[in-house]
């Protein structure tokens, strides 16, 4: 049951777009129908800001909150909502790039919420009080979803059901990438590709970070190191490559730059209060930002996307879009102005912090964020009122211009900073996270959050971003990796270079990148199933075993669709690691897609080896997992013949669902192979496909 509740006078943001079922109509349901456990007090315009409570019970579990720091159960922090750009994911954070205002309690009571609202928002998830959960919501308007049910993944569809489908990703996006910010010109790229096309380690993409532009300009193409763009995307698809550009919210201010100019001519960047363009500086020096809440502008600026699609790129991450800002010119005039006032005082430990504490504030400023307007659904609307909802609207930007010009086909989309709805137009990735061994858990701990929002085409930076990766780190995050959807090794300029042939091992590279390929028939499949049934692919062991007390509190295992459960290596210098079985298991410890030892394990508790080279797979009791017999990238992944991982006490049904991957148009059960496997070893399989299974 869904209850909808508005406040004041909230700003649309069109998160959700089924109200079907919903209870409260358009205005909403009257205060009195606030379910008695929640206490929500609610400020009466732009001054105060409103809060929603409620007493924990001293079990009570919190999920969601999609992507953020710590734990799968949210519990004891404070989180806010607050797209930022910060590249150190410290658990001392909030906030990341992220506004996913949704989440779960579990334990006396069971229900969600989600504040629709793209303002700040703050979760206090027990911080200041350890039983009370307090969600605050700063002036303006909001709307109050409460979902109440009896089974989280039950709750979790209804609100993917209101907010509508997860956009699909083409099949070929679900192939190892290769990044790197600093890939200077196709030299680069090509020995990318060479290196793995000669090791034999597949490979589907090279993504082309900021390097490949003119000067940091969006739409455009370095000719010096780019001479033949169309005729190197070519030959790089010739060799099963899709090269993936990225896209940055700012537009440099450059006479002469088309871009630039049309923006500036048509109104469609955001204005300052006295009508003039606001300038933010990000990488191409000074900018200005698209107005992508604009529905005209909106348009104008996805479009753009066509001058490269036209070059025959098929994929693209839209970065910066918090929007990230360097500074705000007119604050760093002013700070350039307060400097020179400090050479005039003494010099002393007051004027070194005060100078100190200005510096470190440049970046990102609340109040540079005050400066700037929209011009929103016919209003002009100051930024920090809709902050949240900029990296949702320059990728909707992006998803509704692919509508228009490639209506058939899927073209791959993401980006880093998001709000519930984004999910209908393109993926996420996890931002800039470090080398870290902490960071690799954190990753896998945002998988069911960001999933339970509709944001099932993601994954992390693998090998991590920031610092310096080394091979074990590598190959355990790999280990995470060929299991998200979006499998990509990126990293910043100036750490360590941590393409797999950097190492020594390349027979380890080979077989763990490898076992994508062999998991992928049942990874694109699960993805599929959940993006058109509004499910999740990644689920806390909670969801599945919501009896087992000791299942909730795992906080470093996830089931993966219907078959499975993966349990990560993440520590340093481990041979392995405890896992908690909630039910008996067959545990896979694969080294490659013929290599593996396989043990039937009870439920509890147990330590399971796992070398460099291994990953581990636990299948569950009357389930099986499809796999191929791998390939160099996806389009070589030949699937009329699958191998089965099985664990069948009496019968397993599995449901697998293929497609050519690259349609928009998707019919979920005519997509469908059922495939029984009897306990007698008989196997089945009927439906859509017509293909040969084999027990392994
Ligand atoms: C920030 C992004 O998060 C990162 O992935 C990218 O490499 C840099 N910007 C440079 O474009």
């Amino acid at each position: 049951m869904v209850k909808r509740f508005r406040f004041g006078r909230p700003i649309e943001t069109e998160a959700v777009v089924n109200e079907a079922g919903i209870l409260g109509g358009r205005v909403g349901a009257s205060v009195q129908d606030i379910p008695g456990f929640l206490k929500v007090t609610a400020g009466t315009g732009m001054e105060e800001g409103s809060t929603v409570i409620y007493e924990m019970g001293e079990r009570d579990a919190i999920y969601g909150l999609g992507e953020n720091v710590r734990g799968i159960n949210k519990r004891g922090w404070l989180y806010e909502s607050n797209c930022t750009d910060d590249c150190i994911h410290t658990e001392s954070k909030h906030s990341l790039y992220a506004a996913h205002n949704f989440f779960l309690v579990d334990g006396r009571e069971r229900f969600a919420i989600f504040v629709d609202a793209p303002q700040k928002i703050v979760f206090d998830m027990g911080f200041q009080e350890r039983s009370r959960l307090a969600v605050k919501i700063a002036p303006g308007g909001f709307v109050l979803y409460i979902l109440e049910g009896d089974d989280l993944r039950g709750i979790v569809r209804e609100f993917r059901r209101m907010i509508g489908k997860s956009y699909l990703a083409p099949k070929w996006a679900f192939g190892y990438g290769q990044s790197r910010w600093g890939y200077q010109n196709e030299e680069d790229i090509r020995e990318v590709v060479r290196q793995h096309r000669e090791n034999g380690v597949p490979l589907d993409s090279v993504y082309l970070d900021i390097d490949y532009m003119e000067q940091y300009k969006d739409f455009t193409v370095d000719g010096e190191r780019f001479p033949e763009f169309p005729a190197f995307v070519k030959e790089m698809r010739q060799q099963g490559i899709h090269l993936v550009p990225i896209i940055d919210a700012g537009v440099k201010i450059e006479e002469g730059y088309p871009v630039y100019e049309e923006g500036l001519e048509n109104g469609y960047f955001c204005k300052k209060a006295d009508g003039t363009e606001f300038v933010g500086g990000v990488w191409p020096g000074r900018v200005h930002f698209p107005d992508v809440l604009n529905e005209k502008a909106r348009r104008w600026f996805g479009l753009k996307y066509q001058v490269l699609l036209e070059q025959g790129i098929d994929g693209f991450w839209n970065d910066m879009n918090e929007p990230a800002l360097f500074y705000a010119e007119e604050y760093l005039k002013e700070a350039f102005g307060k400097l020179a006032d400090y050479q005039k005082q003494e010099l002393n430990i007051h004027s070194f912090f005060a100078m100190k504490e200005m510096l470190l504030g440049v970046s990102n400023r609340p109040e540079d964020y005050q400066t700037f307007y929209h011009d929103y659904q016919g209003e002009k609307i100051c930024h920090d009122q809709v902050h949240n909802l900029y990296g949702y609207g320059m990728t909707r930007a992006a998803g509704e211009a692919f509508d228009e010009l490639k209506p058939e086909q899927r073209i791959l989309l993401f980006s880093r900073a998001s709000y519930v709805g984004m999910h209908r137009y393109g993926g996420v990735w996890m931002g800039d996270n470090c080398s870290w061994w902490s960071h690799l858990l954190m990753n896998l701990q945002m998988l069911p959050g960001l999933n339970m929002c509709g944001f099932l085409y993601t994954g992390a930076d693998l090998g991590g971003f920031g610092e310096d990766a080394t091979e074990d780190l590598l190959l355990r995050w790999l280990g995470l990796g060929i299991f998200t959807p979006l499998m990509r090794n990126h990293s910043a300029m100036g750490t360590r270079m941590q393409e797999f042939y950097r190492f020594g091992h390349v027979d380890d590279f080979r077989n763990i990148i490898g076992l994508r390929y062999v998991f992928l028939p049942y990874l694109y499949s699960e993805f599929m199933k959940a993006a058109m049934r509004d499910d999740m692919m990644f689920l806390p062991l909670a969801f599945v075993y919501p009896e087992d007390e000791m299942a909730a509190g795992v906080e470093d295992q996830l089931m993966v669709g219907e078959s499975m459960m993966i349990a990560p290596v993440y520590r340093q210098n481990a041979r392995g690691r405890y896992v908690y079985l909630p039910e008996e298991m067959k545990l896979y410890r694969m080294r490659s897609g013929e290599d593996w030892d396989e043990e039937m394990l009870p439920a509890g508790h147990h330590y399971v080896p796992a070398e460099l080279n291994e990953v581990l797979v636990f299948v569950r009791p009357d389930h099986v997992v499809v796999l191929s017999s791998g390939g160099g990238c996806v389009e070589k992944v030949d699937t009329s013949r699958l191998d089965l991982l099985h664990f069948v006490k009496t019968e397993a049904v599995y449901e697998w669902y293929e497609d050519d991957g690259y349609q928009k148009k998707v019919n979920l059960e005519a997509g469908i192979t059922r495939i029984v496997v009897k306990s007698d070893k008989s196997v089945r399989a009927e439906g859509a496909r017509k293909i040969e299974c084999r027990l392994v």
